[in-house]
């Protein structure tokens, strides 16, 4: 057998689902005993991630937050501890949830009252560098940190009152906007480009496939890191904005295909795709992903590619900026009176 058909393969049947709360987690019982062994894979991802080659490339609030949830590196947080950290901080609170993979209407539901789920899953010895399924160090590691911040609170308080007032294709649209921003933006901090989401963050593969991105540009004379990034990358996406979009409707293409449903294949039918497309992979356009200025047309046209990593990435000039593009397409959705 070769290393690969060893891998797991994610087939695209991870079934968002429903909350029932017969089978949910009552106030008495958020507490769970966990096992020795994934106390050890905790231990293993904290520190997986925790290394200063990775922490300099995350933004600063992460940082910042991650101190002010004082996560034990060694063990698997209790609810409490982080209701203690986050409540008084921010307002939301944590509730676990026996749901691996929640519905979103069921999400937003819990977010219009400022409650944050955590499942109580956690990837097995296998998925170390890259889990399709947003397990508990997804989660907490991931999102919880921020939580114990205004300003990430702000923005995850637009999401719920746009979505219960949404038509179901503007739901559609909010899903890819939460996907590519606090899942997987990415923010300029200091003229440089910096990790935002909690999906980036939480797992490796993706996270160091990211950094080396920011190094690529560098390296290949695309941006010039001592001149304004940022502008750089307007530039270059507003120059091969039409490539950029034939390539998403190729991924949206491909993803109704379900061709998109693992790791391996998820990036290998990119490339090939370019191939297809005539697109020269050099350049702004030589990556493994492609980095772009968060532009709320671009996202509604592309995909949640949720079994495979991400093709694209899209970054804000500042958090005030993605609080402004959210808002433009948010606000006027929660305020509208039918
Ligand atoms: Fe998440």
């Amino acid at each position: 057998m070769t290393r690969n058909q060893n891998l797991p393969v994610y087939t695209g049947d991870i079934a968002e689902q429903h909350i029932d709360p017969a089978r949910e987690y009552t106030a008495e019982s958020q507490e769970i005993a966990f096992s020795g062994e994934q106390h050890a894979i905790w231990a293993d991802l904290f520190a997986g991630i925790h290394q200063p080659y990775l922490l300099e490339h995350i933004c600063r609030e992460f940082i910042h937050g991650l101190e002010l949830l004082q996560l034990d590196s060694q063990r698997i947080p209790t609810v409490a501890h982080l209701n203690q950290r986050i409540q008084p901080r921010s307002g939301w609170r944590i509730e676990r949830t026996a749901v691996r993979y929640t519905l979103a209407d069921d999400w937003y539901a819990k977010f219009a009252q400022r409650v944050f789920l955590i499942t109580d899953y956690l990837r097995t010895r296998d998925q170390m560098e890259f889990t399709p399924e947003p397990d508990m160090f997804h989660d907490i590691f991931g999102h919880l940190p921020y939580l114990t911040l205004d300003f990430y609170a702000r923005i995850e308080d637009k999401f719920a009152p746009a979505y219960m007032n949404a038509s179901a294709e503007e739901k559609e649209v909010i899903k890819r906007l939460a996907w590519y921003s606090t899942e997987f933006g990415l923010v300029m901090e200091d003229n440089r480009f910096k990790v935002f989401g909690a999906g980036t963050i939480s797992g490796r593969s993706e996270l160091t496939n990211t950094i080396m991105e920011f190094y690529r540009l560098g390296r290949d004379n695309v941006i010039d890191y001592k001149a304004n990034v940022f502008e750089q990358l307007q530039e270059h996406f507003s120059i091969r904005k039409a490539d950029i979009h034939r390539i998403i409707d190729g991924v949206n293409e491909l993803h109704r295909g379900g061709q998109m449903s693992s790791q391996n294949q998820g990036w290998n039918v990119v490339h090939a795709l370019y191939d297809k497309l005539g697109i020269r992979r050099e350049g702004y356009l030589g990556g493994e992903v492609i980095l772009a200025p968060f532009d709320v047309d671009t996202i509604a046209g592309i995909p949640k590619t949720v079994y495979a990593f991400n093709p694209m990435f899209f970054v804000c000039e500042s958090f005030e900026q993605m609080d402004a593009l959210l808002d433009s397409y948010l606000k006027p959705i929660a305020l509208r009176v039918d």
